[in-house]
């Protein structure tokens, strides 16, 4: 098969955002600089990571996140790096990030956006040398140009969102991000340090064999979710869980299946974060004919009030989506 640097969809990432450049006819270029920024800050992740078992920077940083997790050296150095991207990028004027409590002021007041990021999505399996990622959402800030970013600019519902995306630091190095008009995926080329175009107008199947949850805390779930459990082993459907919320989101996009985090008796109102894990899945999602819910609400429709909060996550092929609803509201 012809190698893709050489076919059309060989792109590289500059140009093809340029070439987008029409979409936005009242675009003057920030948002284009703001995923320039997100791309240069994954790049220098992806390399932190490719060596982290030599630059002794595995394992836990000794300190708790806001949210009580036991940080790792590797959430914090992702952390510091997008944060120094975006700053010194000068488009995005506040960040929220899942290690840091409250907003992030970049100084940036003249700019036009507001970042929220989960600059290390999987870190418990960075020292098994499995998948990581990143994910972010990109919004207009909503209070006065000139001034510091407010809370109102940070808690946005998602379908604000004007761009949302992720890398994926795996087998090969992605970033796959929408602005809105479908989804594209980018490899990243390491010897020419650049991404290229690689799967372009990326499509979720409607439906699909493969299942992704934590049984772990299957005793724990609510019956109606037992039950869709049940129906998709009857079916002898795949069980494939990373442990990586955006290699399993990745994989279901491309070969159809859904990502259950439900709530459970340790997290009642689910484990994943709305503002930098669900609302972005749920853009791309909704962009390429997937579907994101809590188990009975559109992910995007939810009106955010607080920086952290968490949400149920059913996410992936629609029809998927729909059967784990009807089974989960007792409908089946
Ligand atoms: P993070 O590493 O950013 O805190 O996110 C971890 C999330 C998600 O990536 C993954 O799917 C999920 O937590 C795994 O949780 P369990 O270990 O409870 O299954
Ligand atoms: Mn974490
Ligand atoms: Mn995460
Ligand atoms: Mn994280």
């Amino acid at each position: 098969m012809m190698d893709k640097l050489t076919a059309s969809v060989g792109t590289a990432l500059d140009r093809f955002i340029a070439q987008k450049q029409e979409q936005f006819p009242y675009a003057t270029g920030e948002l284009s600089q703001l995923l320039r920024d997100i791309a240069l800050a994954s790049k220098i992740i992806n390399r932190e990571i490719n060596r982290a078992g030599l630059a002794g920077i595995e394992g836990g940083a000794g300190a708790e996140n806001v949210q009580g997790e036991a940080q790792q050296k590797l959430d914090m150095i992702a952390d510091i790096r997008f944060t120094r991207a975006l700053s010194k990028g000068g488009e995005t004027c506040g960040i929220i990030s899942e290690e840091v409590d409250g907003i992030i002021d970049t100084g940036n007041h003249h700019a036009k956006y507001i970042v929220t990021i989960d600059p290390l999505d999987g870190s418990s399996n960075i020292d098994v040398n499995v998948l990581v990622g990143t994910i972010f959402s990109i919004y207009r800030r909503r209070s006065p140009i000139g001034r510091p970013p407010t809370k109102e600019d940070m808690l946005q519902q998602g379908t604000e969102q004007v761009a949302a995306g992720y890398v994926l630091y795996g087998s090969s190095t992605m970033l796959v991000y929408s602005t809105g008009y479908g989804v594209n995926g980018f490899t990243y080329e390491p010897s020419l340090g650049e991404y290229f175009l690689s799967h372009p107008n990326m499509q979720c199947k409607e439906d699909g064999e493969i299942y992704s949850i934590n049984e772990g805390g299957y005793n724990t779930f609510d019956e109606g979710l037992k039950e869709y459990i049940t129906a998709c082993k009857d079916r002898e459907y795949s069980s494939r869980y990373i442990g990586s919320l955006v290699g399993d989101f990745h994989r279901n996009l491309l070969k159809g299946g859904i990502y259950i985090y439900p709530s459970t008796s340790k997290y009642k109102t689910g484990k994943l974060r709305l503002l930098y894990e669900c609302n972005a899945l749920a853009f791309l999602a909704e962009q390429s004919g997937a579907m994101a819910t809590d188990g009975y609400q559109r992910i995007l429709d939810i009106k955010p009030t607080e920086f952290h909060q968490r949400t149920p996550f059913y996410v992936g092929s629609p029809k998927m989506v729909e059967e784990a609803m009807s089974f989960l509201q007792g409908k089946k």
